[in-house]
């Protein structure tokens, strides 16, 4: 999805000042990648990966080439990129060329700045991604078990393997293309420990792209995460911390065909951050002594994740359990060297001067000027309309026992449930009581009688606030319940309850009051996937003292930007409690006032700029049009407005729904 963000494609890519490589000159030997029992070889040379990652599908298009050339210019050489096959595969045999071409564009950007590409394609990736990047229609095919030597998921899996090859042909160092090598599977071994399913996946993974490529597996630096993810015949490699990886791979794997020149293949440059927990804070004295361990006491290989995060545009994050949902934020800054807007940051720096120890003098090109940040001044955001009002009465589903979001076809956003409480023999008179929404809240449930607010039931807090609810004969209750991110890690190291494991979203088990099971529901998808027509005839306006979800909107106007390739800003939505951004129609994803997050990427690519890319150029050309899904109305004091900050603020702030909560 967000390498579409490409309204204004020219932005940046202005032509290389580097030659392109000619990779397939004619007396060359064929080229090649391989290793031996102690080097990664290049062409038959040996070669040493400075590597970083950054996902193609967490960055604007436009951008590729500004964040490329600056992974270059930290001294890498090769790029890591993991691929959501969610993005690629929306709906079971809807391949999305388009995403495809994309990823491989990005690959093809890479190679002409002089960087080669290691490419995990999962099928599972984790990636702090919904779901760890599968679809969410994989829950709804029957005996799918994912991640298992099981027939549905390895024909879903070989059908994505082999569209993905599609897409890429060409790219790979055989035929003189950026990708060394390729993954499989994921961090297996903290999951699972079934050899014949890695070996299923490596066949995939052969059959798809050819037998002839370098493959390698990425797991924990334990001996049960290496016993479980390593494959015969395939490199085993380790993530984390590399002197206790390295010293893993020693002494746990011991079958010749796994072993090879070490490599980190994700060494943490800070962490993902997620709703409700502060930031952490990069150890740059740290940073700099891991990679002089790598490079120089050890002339292995390494990886940094994240070389450049991104941003999880729209629905795209995901989340961990640890008791409670912990979901990750529309961010994903990392606190990486190369910052969500693109920005060098002081870690950047400092890891370019300790890489350049270790390559050939003169060998690191100039960085790059970064894209300006410039601000927006508020803007008003005005009540426009209901979102209940925007739904479609045709599109309500009537069920005995309520239905997931994937039982209605859905994969992301909200659903809307609504019980009417009818006084007869078997409910009689008025019912109150606790209410319990299914196995669990998945995630966030927000609660309305007779279309007034009552409260939240959060699943981000391991003992979420307690919502009474008393309904009269006749009365409505509706529970909007958001889907916050499918949890995208899990260890066997852990007993996960059902509830957790099952990637259902919506609502899962009896709804109770009290004692009291509600049966006869009515359910509305509200997946949000493009913007209803606000300006429709016939929806209500949002009222006065409306509780339920408002759209807001408001416009700016794009100011002269800093600088003539145009600019970005951080968007935030003062007063605002929960909800989404569009800005152009462009989903650019969550707030949430419990921080840490407190403003929104907002590329200059998604601007109109009015320099004639539009429709008639000229001052309506600048008119950016901004909706915001406030979820909360009835919490916000004072109005809402837009503001575009050119230095972004992270910090966690009480939670409204529950002051005294504790994560
Ligand atoms: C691997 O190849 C490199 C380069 O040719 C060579 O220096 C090294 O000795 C080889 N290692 C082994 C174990 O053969
Ligand atoms: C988050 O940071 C603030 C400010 O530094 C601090 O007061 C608070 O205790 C921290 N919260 C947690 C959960 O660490
Ligand atoms: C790494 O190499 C440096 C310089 O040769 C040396 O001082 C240091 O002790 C080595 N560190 C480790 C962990 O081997
Ligand atoms: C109770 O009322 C509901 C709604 O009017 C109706 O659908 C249901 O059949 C009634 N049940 C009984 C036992 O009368
Ligand atoms: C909600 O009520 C249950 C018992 O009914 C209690 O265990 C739990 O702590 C309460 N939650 C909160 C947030 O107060
Ligand atoms: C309702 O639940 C309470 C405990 O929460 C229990 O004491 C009571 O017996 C239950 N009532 C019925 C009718 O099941
Ligand atoms: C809004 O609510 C307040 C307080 O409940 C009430 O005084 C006021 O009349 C309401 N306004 C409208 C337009 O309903």
């Amino acid at each position: 999805m967000s390498w579409k963000l490409n309204t204004l494609s020219t932005i940046l890519c202005i032509a290389s000042t580097l030659a392109a490589p000619s990779p397939t000159a004619t007396t060359a030997p064929a080229p090649s990648f391989t290793y031996n029992a102690t080097h990664f070889l290049l062409n038959g040379s040996p070669t040493q990966i400075i590597g970083g990652q950054m996902d193609p599908q967490r960055i604007p298009a436009p951008y590729w080439r500004d964040r490329l050339r600056k992974a270059r210019a930290l001294g890498l050489n090769t790029i890591f990129t993991y691929t959501f096959w969610n993005l690629l595969e929306p709906a079971p045999g809807q391949w999305d060329r388009e995403e495809g071409k994309g990823i491989a564009t990005f690959f093809a950007i890479a190679q002409e700045e002089h960087l080669h590409v290691v490419l995990r394609p999962g099928p599972y990736v984790c990636g702090e991604r919904d779901w760890g990047g599968f679809p969410a229609w994989l829950a709804t095919v029957s005996d799918m078990v994912v991640r298992s030597n099981n027939a549905p998921f390895l024909s879903a899996a070989d059908s994505y393997l082999k569209n993905l090859a599609a897409d890429l042909r060409g790219l790979h160092v055989q035929d003189g293309g950026p990708i060394l090598m390729i993954q499989v599977e994921n961090e297996y071994g903290s999951y699972g420990q079934d050899h014949a399913y890695t070996l299923a996946v490596k066949s995939l993974v052969q059959d798809a792209f050819g037998g002839d490529k370098t493959l390698y597996t990425n797991d924990g630096s334990e001996q049960w995460t290496l016993e479980g993810g390593a494959v015969p015949g395939v490199l085993a490699e380790v993530d984390g911390d590399a002197r206790a990886g390295f010293a893993a791979l020693r002494e746990y794997v011991t079958d010749p065909s796994m072993k090879g020149p070490l490599l980190d293949g994700e060494y943490y440059t800070t962490t993902f951050d997620s709703w409700g927990y502060n930031r952490s804070v990069p150890n740059t004295q740290a940073f700099v002594d891991d990679v002089e361990y790598v490079l120089g006491n050890e002339s292995a290989s390494v990886s940094l994740y994240m070389v450049h995060g991104g941003t999880n545009f729209g629905w795209g994050n995901g989340a961990l359990w640890q008791g409670k949902t912990r979901a990750f934020t529309t961010s994903y800054d990392y606190g990486s060297p190369i910052d969500e807007a693109g920005r060098t940051t002081p870690l950047y720096h400092a890891l370019r001067e300790v890489i350049a120890k270790y390559v050939p003098e003169g060998s690191i090109p100039a960085v790059s000027p970064d894209v300006p940040l410039a601000e927006v001044p508020a803007f008003e955001l005005r009540p426009e309309v209901g979102l209940f009002e925007t739904l479609d009465p045709g599109a309500a589903v009537e069920a005995r026992e309520p239905l997931s979001m994937e039982q209605l076809g859905q994969d992301y956003g909200f659903v809307l449930y609504t019980y009417v409480h009818a006084d007869n023999a078997s409910s009689p008179g008025s019912m109150s009581g606790l209410l319990s929404p299914g196995d669990r809240a998945r995630d966030r449930v927000v609660v309305y009688v007779d279309d007034v607010f009552i409260g939240v039931v959060d699943s981000t807090y391991a003992h979420p606030q307690n919502v009474s609810v008393t309904l009269a004969p006749g009365a409505k209750l509706s529970l909007l319940v958001e889907n916050l991110g499918r949890v995208d890690y899990f260890s066997r190291g852990t007993q996960l309850p059902n509830h957790v494991v099952d990637p259902h979203k919506g609502i899962r088990g009896a709804v109770r009051v009290g004692n009291a099971t509600l049966h006869r529901w009515s359910q509305t998808p509200v997946p949000l996937s493009s913007l209803p027509d606000l300006q429709r005839g016939g929806v209500r306006r949002a009222g006065r003292n409306e509780t339920r979800p408002v759209f807001y909107v408001g416009s700016f106007a794009t100011p002269d930007g800093p600088g003539a390739a145009g600019w970005d800003t951080y968007l935030a939505i003062e007063g605002g409690v929960k909800g989404n951004v569009w800005v152009n129609g462009v989903h650019l994803g969550r707030y949430w006032g419990v921080g840490p997050q407190q403003s929104l990427y907002l590329p200059g690519t998604v601007l109109r700029r009015g320099d004639g890319a539009g429709a008639g150029a000229g001052e309506k050309d600048r008119v950016n049009e901004v909706v915001v899904l406030e979820l909360e109305p009835g919490h916000v004091r004072g109005g809402l407005r837009g503001v575009g900050v050119g230095e972004r603020v992270w910090e966690v702030r009480a939670d409204v729904d529950c002051p005294e909560c504790v994560r």
